[in-house]
């Protein structure tokens, strides 16, 4: 008998979660979403750039503003005018990217070190807005300084409704031990829901972390190989292709106000960039990987997917 799993929600990536791909991740059964990570800075001085992060499309129905910062009144700030678009579920606040361009800000990760600050930004977030707001953070900044403990304790009293725990520390960047006896224990620490993130990639690795006792289950890099993992399938690779850049066309024609780019070679670059992985191991895929550089139009990409066999 499998394990009965927790709802699976599309972890936020900067570059990546855009709304095409949080359609795509909904369709095939993803029960929450969160936005790219959005600079609450940008936020407030009303960026074009910055805001067009936060775009939705009509049809997503879970997803959540996923958003970084550093000074509780910006964030608080960015949070009010996130929450009056009326389009999110919820405001996700970043407390674990270890990207030195957002840690040198004193950001993501950085709060890690700096808890009181990050017990205020929570606490303010939760003061200015009636949205639920969760934390997506790490076990620490590395295993010599394990603060998960502390993080939930400040976390609930400063009115998170949930605390998403990336199961690694900050130094482990993205590879090495998942940490699910930690993970366990920070379930049974708190009365904070939990939900649990890291290398979860097909339902065997979702039912070992199922047993911690998490509410959810976030998966991020699996999803960029396909979406279908939130229903622990491969997916049609030509059918999630089309489905993929047609999306992908709506969304660059809104951004035609800022970019240099026509919708259809941002839509192409989306393509070499990512959605070219939806055939990762296929007969023809190694062809297609070296052969990105010279697709430029989509009529070029359709042709050359045409040439691997359906999956
Ligand atoms: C390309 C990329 C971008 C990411 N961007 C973010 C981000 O903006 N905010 C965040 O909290 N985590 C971010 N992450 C981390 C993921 O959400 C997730 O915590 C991590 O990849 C582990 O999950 P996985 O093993 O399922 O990939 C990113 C990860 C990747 C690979």
């Amino acid at each position: 008998m499998s394990e009965p799993l927790p709802p699976l929600y599309l972890a936020p990536m900067a570059e990546f979660t855009s709304p095409p791909m949080r359609v795509l991740c909904e369709q095939y059964g993803a029960q929450r979403t969160y936005t790219e990570m959005v600079n609450a800075e940008g936020i407030c001085r009303n960026s074009a750039k910055t805001l067009f992060l936060l775009e939705t499309f009509p049809e997503e129905r879970h997803v959540w503003a996923h958003l970084y910062g550093h000074d509780p009144a910006r964030l608080a700030e960015a949070a009010q005018i996130v929450a009056a678009m009326g389009r999110f579920e919820g405001i996700d606040l970043n407390a674990g990217c270890p990207v030195p361009r957002i840690t040198s800000q004193g950001a993501g990760s950085a709060l890690l070190k700096d808890l009181p600050r990050l017990e205020a930004i929570v606490s303010a977030v939760v003061n200015a807005v009636k949205l639920p707001v969760s934390v997506k953070t790490r076990l620490g900044p590395n295993p010599q300084v394990p603060v998960w403990r502390e993080v939930l304790q400040r976390m609930e009293a400063a009115g998170a409704t949930s605390v998403t725990l990336h199961a690694r520390y900050t130094s482990q960047g993205h590879a090495g031990t998942v940490h699910l006896d930690t993970l366990k224990a920070a379930v049974e620490a708190t009365s904070l829901p939990i939900f649990g993130n890291g290398s979860v990639v097909d339902r065997a690795t979702a039912e070992a972390m199922a047993a911690t006792g998490v509410k959810a289950i976030l998966i991020a890099r699996a999803a960029l190989e396909t979406p279908a993992v939130f229903q622990f399938e491969r997916g049609n690779a030509h059918a999630l292709t089309e489905d993929h850049l047609a999306l992908e066309l709506r969304y660059r024609e809104k951004a035609q106000a800022f970019s240099r780019l026509s919708p259809e070679e941002a839509t192409v670059l989306t393509f070499r960039r990512h959605i070219f992985r939806y055939f990762k191991g296929l007969p023809g895929a190694n062809s297609l990987r070296g052969n990105l550089m010279n697709l430029h139009t989509l009529d070029d990409i359709r042709h050359a997917i045409a040439a691997i066999p359906g999956a």
